[in-house]
């Protein structure tokens, strides 16, 4: 008998999804062979074949599409691959999916329990700068969290049962006094007035004949809560709400629906207020013991107002919730004078769990958050801002032991002040880090312990960051800004399966998209962004921006480059073609300031009139240059000023070249043909407008010229000038960074392609400020958001610790020192070109590719170099190596090289 399996089943990148998103879910598997040919069936649990693919001859082992007939929503299915090599073996694999309920299906309201209204915090980026803050305390600003309660009544216990449920707000489900699912901050954050995710939990078993009782407990979230850089609160609405249907199917068939209704009940639970920002309050004195169970007397609760807002928002959430995925315990470092300094060892975001004793009725626990102390140990809180307090609040039962961890909330810290014990009190803390469950992938170790740390921070700042949406930072704003998640994307791949995750926060960059085409800098946007930018000027009226906005085209192609997922494209490439139209218009309407008045002659005037290089931008943020001896607030608009004139066109470029790509892969050549020949004529102009003969351009920093080189905007005959240029600002700056968030993704790239691979090399383990190890040699966790946020003599600055965009510097570890660059889509061919003489003497890791992981093992060993390969089936795989170029089949091969020169740093 043939004992051959596919393995790593997988439908839409995930493993057995309860209830996928789409009608034509999509099938991956893992095979060790040559697929010749597969055939997939789909069966319903009552056995009816809804598809055969039949016995199809293709490689193809990655998201096949479904083609059977229209999978019905809520049911559950097993699905069969087979697969075969040329001489007829077959591997086999069975695995299971749900598809979740579609919106046709849903038929309960929202309901809303008795509340006052959000207290309106809404402050202008003037205010924020000038650090107004709310006059009175948290608790009397904040509301309770409420709990809803459902009695449902069953004939007998069933044989399946799916709650469907979503909130405006952040909820937790519990029945019969159990939670649902293991998910924290349910439904996540969405561009809600457009979209909010309802979750499926698979709740059979804690279902039973009689009585059951489902509970909700509501707080604000990002819906009504406080959120974004100026900690405004009610972003999306100043009411909570929740909707829910119960699926139950009981042994004969008989199917029983349970939706949101009146006769739900209300009332206030013991968290005096939880918000993501400020923090929680949870009052144990005021626990109600059993409220989400059958006994419970819920009669002094008040009924739920049932509300005409649409449920056609709802979409089933797709890709992996936000969960617990760590617990680091922390140590006491010392007692302040103000409260025990705990330390968690590393910058997290997530929250403390406490386990006290001892503690008297109604003795009030404080826990505040940071991720610094001061250089001599003193509490630094380095999150400016109205709003920002991270502190939660346990006031205790009095009752012995108890635990206290919050739900509804969460922070960006390493450090944690507990206040409010007895002296004497032992406390025993554990930093419990959140974030989207993704599946780690890549792994990436090497001789040198700095460059590992370098590496690990940049894995710490995704994890930090990847909190249902990609957020710039996880304490002073927890925001979707565009320009972060773009630059950081193609890093972020080789860390986690992160598709679900991106292709699901695309969603919500689309439904954000203005009529106009503009793609906002942030998404999710709520209705408070738009009057906000509305009511502004200068930077905090930005609505769009280069390298921002233009998310919409790099990220989809980042995701088609490294998973090889074309829908992908097919679901954004209207959206980037929208934006590109958006761009074109705004490039015809102006012209830059210093030329308009002035008389052009008509050549310039056409190209000018090519060219979006108007309009307020963010430019090249946080060049380090432009950053210093200026206080911050002043220093930051310096890099947009300069260089944005230059940066927006050369993304116009790259944004019609990426899109001139995308629709040759969706096979609509004509356009494909256009948008190429649209991003020549803006290369032709920018080059002739803004490159002197001499490789000059105007701007003299190392951003401007890198982008200019990585996005292909220099005539070939000027491209060693230019690079010449590059190197001479790189060593003005004593080889040291000069790149802000847009450019600093292509500089060592740039460098080592334009045959200056020793100067990148040195950026690379360059030590002095600006630097990647500088921060790695300053202790430094994760990745920061100024290469300066502390000085060298310990100093923290109000900056965050956790941004990880110049963490971008993690995918060129991958593609150059352990050398795995993916040269087709998907890693279907991939070039393995490891850097032997970048100072390390041993290299070992590995990418997921959607064919199964591809590792490298190399070591200096004498004179020469040892690398040892593994390769996957359905990839081809080359091997460079001292100027050879070597076939890699698949399996395991090790390959040698003499002598290599070594270069130690
Ligand atoms: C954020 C950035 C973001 C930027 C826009 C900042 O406040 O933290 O990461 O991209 O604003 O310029």
């Amino acid at each position: 008998m043939d004992q051959r399996r596919c393995h790593d089943l997988r439908v839409e990148h995930l493993h057995a999804p309860l209830a996928v998103a789409t009608s034509v879910p999509r099938f991956s598997w893992l095979v060790e062979h040559e697929q010749t040919a597969y055939r997939l069936t789909v069966r319903t649990p009552g056995g009816e074949l809804v598809w055969d693919s039949g016995r199809t001859t293709s490689a193809a082992t990655s998201l096949v599409p479904y083609a059977g007939t229209p999978l019905r929503s809520d049911t559950d299915h097993t699905w069969t691959v087979e697969s075969w090599d040329a001489a007829g073996t077959c591997a086999r694999g069975v695995s299971r999916f749900g598809t979740g309920l579609s919106a046709a299906d849903w038929t309960a309201p929202w309901v809303e329990p008795v509340q006052d209204a959000t207290v309106l915090e809404r402050w202008s980026l003037q205010d924020w700068i000038r650090g107004a803050g709310p006059a009175t305390a948290a608790e009397e600003r904040l509301r309770s969290v409420q709990l809803l309660r459902q009695r449902i009544h069953l004939p007998e216990s069933p044989v399946r049962g799916r709650l469907y449920a979503t909130a405006h707000g952040v909820y937790q489900a519990s029945l019969n006094g159990e939670p649902v699912g293991d998910e924290v901050l349910a439904p996540g954050s969405d561009s809600y007035r457009h979209r909010v995710s309802v979750q499926a939990y698979d709740v059979t078993a804690p279902l039973r004949a009689g009585e059951n009782v489902l509970g909700i407990a509501l707080a604000d979230g990002w819906w009504a809560g406080r959120i974004g850089l100026t900690g405004s609160s009610a972003q999306f609405g100043d009411r909570t709400a929740a909707t829910w249907q119960l699926h139950v199917e009981l042994a004969d068939g008989r199917r029983i629906v349970c939706g949101a209704d009146g006769d739900v009940v209300s009332a206030p639970g013991p968290w005096r207020y939880a918000d993501l920002f400020v923090g929680e309050c949870f009052d144990a004195r005021g626990a109600i013991p059993d409220w989400d169970g059958p006994s419970f007397d819920a009669s002094t609760w008040t009924p739920v107002r049932v509300t005409d807002e649409p449920t056609t928002t709802l979409v089933p959430f797709a890709g992996e919730p936000v969960r617990r995925l760590h617990e680091l315990p922390m140590c006491v470092l010392h007692d302040d004078g103000e409260g025990i300094v705990l330390d968690a060892g590393q910058v997290i975001a997530g929250r403390v769990r406490l386990r006290l004793s001892g503690l008297r009725a109604g003795q009030r626990v404080t826990i505040e958050h940071t991720e610094t102390l001061a250089a001599d140990g003193a509490w630094f809180v380095n999150i400016v801002g109205i709003n920002k307090d991270q502190t939660d609040v346990y006031i205790a039962a009095g009752t012995g032991d108890e635990t206290y961890e919050p739900v509804f909330t969460y922070h960006g810290f390493r450090y944690a002040r507990i206040r409010g014990l007895d002296a004497g009190m032992r406390v025993d803390a554990a930093a419990v880090v959140i974030g989207s469950d993704l599946e780690p992938t890549g792994t990436f170790e090497t001789s040198d312990p700095r460059l590992n740390r370098l590496h690990e921070n940049v894995v710490w700042s995704q994890r930090g960051n990847f909190v249902s949406v990609p957020t710039d930072c996880p304490q002073r704003e927890k925001v979707g800004w565009t320009s972060d998640a773009q630059v950081f994307a193609p890093a972020a791949t080789n860390n986690a399966r992160v598709a679900s995750f991106f292709t699901r926060w695309l969603a919500n960059l689309r439904a954000d998209q203005l009529p106009d085409g503009a793609v906002p800098i942030t998404s999710p946007r709520s209705p408070f962004d738009a009057e906000a930018a509305a009511a502004a000027d200068g930077v905090g009226g930005i609505v769009s921006a280069a390298g921002w906005s233009d998310a919409i085209a790099f990220v989809p192609w980042t995701l088609y480059e490294r998973y090889g997922d074309e829908r992908v494209l097919a679901e954004n490439i209207d959206a980037i073609l929208a934006w590109i139209e958006w761009q074109q218009r705004a490039a015809a309407s102006a012209l830059p300031d210093a030329l308009s008045g002035a008389p052009l002659s008509p050549e310039r005037e056409a190209r000018q009139r090519l060219l979006w290089n108007t309009g307020d931008q963010f430019g090249d943020w946080l060049a380090p240059s432009t950053m210093e001896g200026r206080p911050v607030h002043e220093a930051i608009g310096i890099a947009p000023a300069l260089t944005g004139e230059l940066v927006a066109p050369m993304f116009q470029a790259q944004t019609l070249t990426l899109a001139a790509r995308m629709t040759a892969v969706l096979g609509r050549d004509a356009e494909s043909a256009e948008l190429a020949a649209r991003a020549r004529a803006v290369r032709a102009a920018f080059a002739a407008e803004y490159i002197d003969e001499y490789g000059d351009l105007p701007v003299r920093l190392q951003g401007v010229y890198t982008l200019a080189l990585a996005f292909d905007m220099v005539p070939d005959e000027l491209r060693a000038s230019v690079a010449d240029r590059l190197v001479e600002l790189v060593h003005e700056r004593g080889d040291r960074l000069d790149t802000g968030f847009l450019s600093v993704p292509y500089l060592l790239d740039v460098l080592c392609d334009t045959g200056h691979r020793d100067l990148a090399r040195r950026l690379l383990w360059q030590s002095e400020m600006p630097s990647w190890m500088y921060e790695v040699d300053a202790g430094a966790t994760t990745i920061w958001e100024s290469w300066d946020a502390v000085a060298p003599d310990g100093t923290p600055r109000a900056t965050s610790l956790n941004h990880y965009a110049f963490g971008c510097v993690d995918d060129w570890l991958y593609r150059r020192v352990l050398g795995i660059a993916p040269v087709r889509p998907g890693y279907r061919h991939v070039v393995i070109e490891p850097d032997l003489e970048i100072g390390v003497t041993f290299a070992r890791g590995s990418v997921t590719t959607p064919y199964g992981a591809i590792g490298v093992d190399w070591a200096l060993e004498g004179a020469g170099a040892r690398v040892t390969c593994t390769v996957p089936h359905g990839v081809h795989a080359e091997l460079r190596l001292g100027g050879r170029s070597i076939h890699l089949p698949p399996g395991s091969s090790t390959h040698h090289c003499a002598p290599v020169a070594l270069q130690h740093n």
